[in-house]
């Protein structure tokens, strides 16, 4: 492939983050479970059916089927799936792990889960499709859902550089409030060193019910 070729591939299509993951350009891989989500899902009582949106090498996946939950994770590119499910193979894992584009996830699930875990998969896709990104959150969540995430990077412009583009925390609450009510927000103490303060953890409980 020319690099022209290369520079043309759009961030919606798999092959831009294929090529990410072959050139070892992973900057959003902690290369661990997110210890805010690992906190988090201590906190919980029963097995859930969590859905992982762009779940990537699948690290918070993995913890939770691990923890005994119900695990779907969904991402496009060719070596995510190849990567999780070789982790999962070797742990001897039961994790469902679909390649697919998370906008397509409609036609498979109807309010199927318990959870959709959000981590920089939110600032991943085009902006312009955010407002379908949270509908369709909300058409996978069963009605006592939850939408468990963290948005970053806060601190950044939405100036149409990205991927990540940058996610303004008022209108990000203001897009989630149309669909969804706030059960918890807050700064997390458990950020890694290089987020520190540019992220928030954020709990969305779905309306109406
Ligand atoms: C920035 S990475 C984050 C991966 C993971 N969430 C993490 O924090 O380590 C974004 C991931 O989302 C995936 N992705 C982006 N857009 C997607 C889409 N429309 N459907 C499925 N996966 C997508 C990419 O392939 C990539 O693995």
């Amino acid at each position: 492939m020319h690099i022209t070729d290369i520079q043309s591939i759009h961030h919606s299509q798999p092959e831009y983050w294929e090529n990410s993951y072959n050139a070892g350009e992973m900057a959003w891989d902690l290369g661990e479970p997110t210890p805010i989500f690992k906190n988090w899902i201590h906190s919980q009582k029963k097995p859930l059916s969590i859905c992982i949106l762009g779940a990537g090498n699948g690290w918070d996946a993995l913890y939770f089927a691990e923890k005994g939950h119900e695990v779907t994770a969904v991402d496009f590119a060719d070596s995510a799936i190849t990567n999780m499910t070789n982790a999962a193979k070797k742990k001897n894992l039961n994790l469902n792990i679909l390649h697919e584009d998370i906008f397509n996830l409609e036609k498979l699930y109807d309010a199927q889960f318990d959870i959709v875990l959000e981590y920089t998969c939110y600032c991943a896709i085009d902006p312009n499709k955010r407002t379908n990104y949270i509908q369709m959150v909300n058409n996978l969540l069963k009605p006592s859902g939850k939408l468990v995430g963290i948005l970053f990077p806060i601190d950044k412009e939405l100036d149409g550089n990205g991927p990540p583009f940058g996610v303004d925390i008022n209108t990000t609450m203001t897009l989630f409030l149309k669909y969804f009510t706030l059960v918890e927000k807050e700064i997390p103490a458990l950020s890694i060193e290089r987020r520190r303060g540019r992220e928030v953890f954020v709990i969305f409980k779905k309306n109406g019910y």
